[in-house]
């Protein structure tokens, strides 16, 4: 796994200057077949980062670039006759990596498509079901400023992402360095540039190897206590589920062994709570008036739980 986060992320670099900590969640994600939700102010490479993570990896890759007139059958495909048959086409989410780029501009009914197949790794069209490809990873990019004609992802299903990565502003430096980059105009050139350096046994061989990542009772015992922590918060309408909580423990393996051990620590689970809780989290409005966070929300909860030892 580290070898493997080691050889992606020498590709990815190529193209995208920093932005580790996403990278980091984006290869623990392929390797646990969850999805992501990149988040971050315009212009901070999210999409840049999806495709350069995509293109490191030899996968299937779809896009989808979603705006307010796109239908669902533009997502999971239609049923069409060709030559006297009636046939399925299949649509973009047909791929093992799927870039969802700017989620959040397009009606509920056509997230609903996409939030559907990513749950059910199925898409059924006029009553046929269709699986979909393993792995399946859905990176879903989305701007955090709401504006006018945006459609926020309903909050109750931001459970299915394994991960939010908020993608922020670089460093000084390297904002200097990202100046350096080859362009074409204004379009990034170095995208061509990366290669693909991992292919689909490569990402099966990560999985088994975060599912043989070793957690003791006392860690499982802490990251329950830390999910139920987040629903008595004051402040907080919605904890996380127990999903969040098998969630959790998955991100914490992965986690290890990206530090290059086979046995979970506490503070890998300390260190993967954010961008594994935060976003499942519904504050209540108040809450947000007085500027409280989902961030401070798992801080908080956090700061409940004794840390085993
Ligand atoms: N960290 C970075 N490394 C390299 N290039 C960058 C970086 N951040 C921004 N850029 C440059 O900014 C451009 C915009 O990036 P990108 O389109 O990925 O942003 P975005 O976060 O998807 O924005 P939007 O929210 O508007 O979709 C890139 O094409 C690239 O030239
Ligand atoms: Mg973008």
């Amino acid at each position: 796994m580290k070898d493997l986060h080691d050889r992606v992320a020498a590709e990815v670099r190529r193209a995208v200057v920093g932005q580790d900590h996403a990278l980091g969640l984006l290869l623990a994600a392929a390797a646990l077949g969850g999805h992501v939700l990149l988040e971050g102010p315009p212009g901070t490479a999210k999409t840049l980062l999806a495709r350069a993570f995509a293109r490191a990896l030899d996968t299937t890759f779809g896009r989808i670039q979603f705006t307010p007139d796109m239908l669902p059958s533009d997502v999971t495909g239609t049923v069409a006759l060709r030559s006297g048959d009636l046939q399925f086409r299949p649509g973009p989410i047909f791929a093992s990596v799927v870039l969802a780029d700017e989620v959040n501009r397009t009606p509920p009914k056509t997230q609903a498509a996409l939030l559907e197949a990513m749950e059910e790794r199925q898409v059924t069209v006029d009553g046929e079901r269709h699986p979909l490809p393993e792995p399946f990873v859905v990176l879903a990019t989305q701007n955090p400023v709401e504006y006018e004609g945006t459609y926020p992802l309903p909050e109750a299903q931001l459970d299915r992402f394994l991960f939010r990565a908020e993608v922020g502003y670089p460093s000084e430096e390297d904002e200097r360095a990202l100046l350096k980059l080859a362009r074409r105009g204004l379009a990034p050139a170095a995208l061509d540039d990366v290669r693909a350096v991992a292919g689909p046994d490569d990402l099966r061989a990560a999985r088994d190897a975060v599912g043989a990542v070793r957690a003791t009772d006392a860690v499982e015992a802490f990251v329950v206590a830390i999910a139920r922590a987040t629903r008595d918060l004051p402040g907080v309408t919605l904890g996380a589920s127990p999903r969040a909580a098998v969630h959790l423990l998955a991100a914490a393996r992965a986690a290890a062994l990206l530090a290059g051990r086979d046995y979970v620590t506490p503070d890998d689970v300390v260190h993967m709570a954010r961008p594994v809780l935060a976003h499942r989290l519904v504050l209540a409005p108040e809450a947000e008036l007085d500027r409280f966070t989902a961030a401070d929300a798992v801080a908080a909860a956090l700061a409940t739980v004794p840390v085993p030892r």
